[in-house]
C-alpha cells in the first residue's frame, strides 16, 4: 500500500482501518478479515473496548506484530501523568503487546474543564507520554480532536512532536483551518469518520458526490476517500463486510480534478457528527476495570 511519510521520517500506510466499536467488541473475525484484505494499520482506543479483539486478531492472523501498526488512545478520564501510565499498561495488556506504535490523547478538554486548566492537563499528560517513548513502550505520539489552539499548546511545550492529529474529516466537514494548521506544522491530519458514518441524506445523499461517483464509476465512499487522500489526509474507514473493506482500498485508479477538490472542499456543512472538542462534553467513560 502507498504510504505517508511522518515528521520523524517513519511511514504509515495511506489508509488505516477504524474499529469503533460495537461490531468489533469481542469479535476478532471482522478484524481478521481486514488483515486478510491487506490492512496493516489499525485505529482503536481504550474507550472503544476493541483493543482486546484487535490484539486477538493480530495474534491469530500470523502476520507478525512487527508488520502491523497499532494506534490507540487514552480517554479523558485517563489524563494526567499517573493516570496516563496506568492507561498505557491497561491498553498494552488488552492488546497483548509490549509496545504501541502510535499513542494518542483522545480529546483535548476533560469533562468540566473550564478556563485555561485544560492546557496544563494536556501538557502534563503529553510529558508522561514522552516518557513512555523514552521507556520504549510507545514508538510515536499523536493527538485526536485537537484544533489549532489545542495543538499550539502542545507544540509549544513538547520535546517530541505529535506525528498525527485525528479529526472528523469528510466532504461536508473538511475543517480547512484545522487541516491547514496541521500541514503548516508538519503534523499529518488523519480523518476519523471519513465516510461520514454513512449518514443518509447528508454525505451519502449529496448531489455533488453522486455526480462525481457516476462520472468516475466509483462509489460515493470511494470519492470521499480519494478526496481526503488528494488533500494529504490519511483516512481510517471502518467496514464490517469484506466487500466494503476491499472497495475502500480500491481508490487509486482515478484522480479528482483541482476544481472537483475545490467544489468538495466548499460543500455546505453536512453530516457533521455533532461533537465539538470545546463545547460538547462527552459523558462517556472508558472502562479501566475491564482489563
Ligand atoms: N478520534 C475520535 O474521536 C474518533 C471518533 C469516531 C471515530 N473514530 C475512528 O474513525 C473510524 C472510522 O469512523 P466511523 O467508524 O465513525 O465511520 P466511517 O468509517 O465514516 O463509516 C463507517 C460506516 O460506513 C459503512 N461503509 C464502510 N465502507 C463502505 C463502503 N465501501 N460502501 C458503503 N458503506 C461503507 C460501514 O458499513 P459496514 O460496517 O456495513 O461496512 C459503516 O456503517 C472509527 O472506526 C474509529 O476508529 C475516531
Amino acid at each position: 500500500m502507498r504510504e505517508f511519510i511522518l515528521n520523524d521520517g517513519s511511514k504509515l500506510p495511506q489508509i488505516g482501518f477504524g474499529t469503533y466499536n460495537e461490531e468489533f467488541k469481542d469479535n476478532k473475525e471482522a478484524i481478521l478479515t481486514a488483515i486478510d484484505c491487506g490492512y496493516r494499520f489499525f485505529d482503536t482506543a481504550s474507550l472503544y473496548e476493541t483493543e482486546r479483539s484487535l490484539g486477538n486478531a493480530i495474534k491469530e492472523s500470523g502476520v507478525g506484530r512487527e508488520n502491523v501498526i497499532i494506534e490507540t488512545k487514552l480517554w479523558i478520564d485517563e489524563m494526567g501523568a499517573e493516570n496516563a501510565w496506568r492507561a498505557l499498561d491497561r491498553s498494552l495488556y488488552r492488546l497483548q503487546t509490549d509496545y504501541i506504535d502510535i499513542y494518542m490523547m483522545h480529546w483535548p478538554r476533560q469533562t468540566g474543564a473550564d478556563g485555561e486548566d485544560w492546557k496544563t492537563l494536556d501538557t502534563e499528560t503529553w510529558k508522561a507520554m514522552e516518557e513512555m517513548v523514552a521507556a520504549g513502550k510507545v514508538k510515536r505520539l499523536g493527538l485526536s480532536n485537537f484544533l489549532p489552539h489545542h495543538l499550539k499548546n502542545i507544540l509549544e511545550a513538547c520535546s517530541i512532536k505529535p506525528v498525527v492529529d485525528q479529526l472528523e474529516l469528510h466532504p461536508g466537514y473538511s475543517q480547512e483551518a484545522a487541516v491547514a494548521y496541521c500541514h503548516d506544522h508538519d503534523v499529518l491530519p488523519m480523518a476519523w469518520s471519513p465516510l461520514g458514518r454513512g449518514r443518509e441524506n447528508a454525505t451519502i445523499g449529496n448531489a455533488i458526490l453522486v455526480r462525481l461517483a457516476e462520472k468516475y464509476g466509483k462509489s460515493i465512499q470511494q470519492i470521499n476517500l480519494r478526496f481526503l487522500l488528494q488533500k494529504g489526509i490519511l483516512p481510517i474507514p471502518k467496514a464490517t463486510s469484506r466487500s466494503h473493506m476491499l472497495s475502500n482500498l480500491d481508490v487509486y485508479d482515478f484522480e479528482l480534478t483541482e476544481d472537483e477538490i475545490s467544489l468538495l472542499s466548499c460543500m455546505p456543512q453536512t453530516a457533521w457528527l455533532g461533537e465539538h472538542p470545546d463545547f460538547v462534553i462527552p459523558d462517556r467513560k472508558s472502562n479501566p476495570g475491564n482489563v
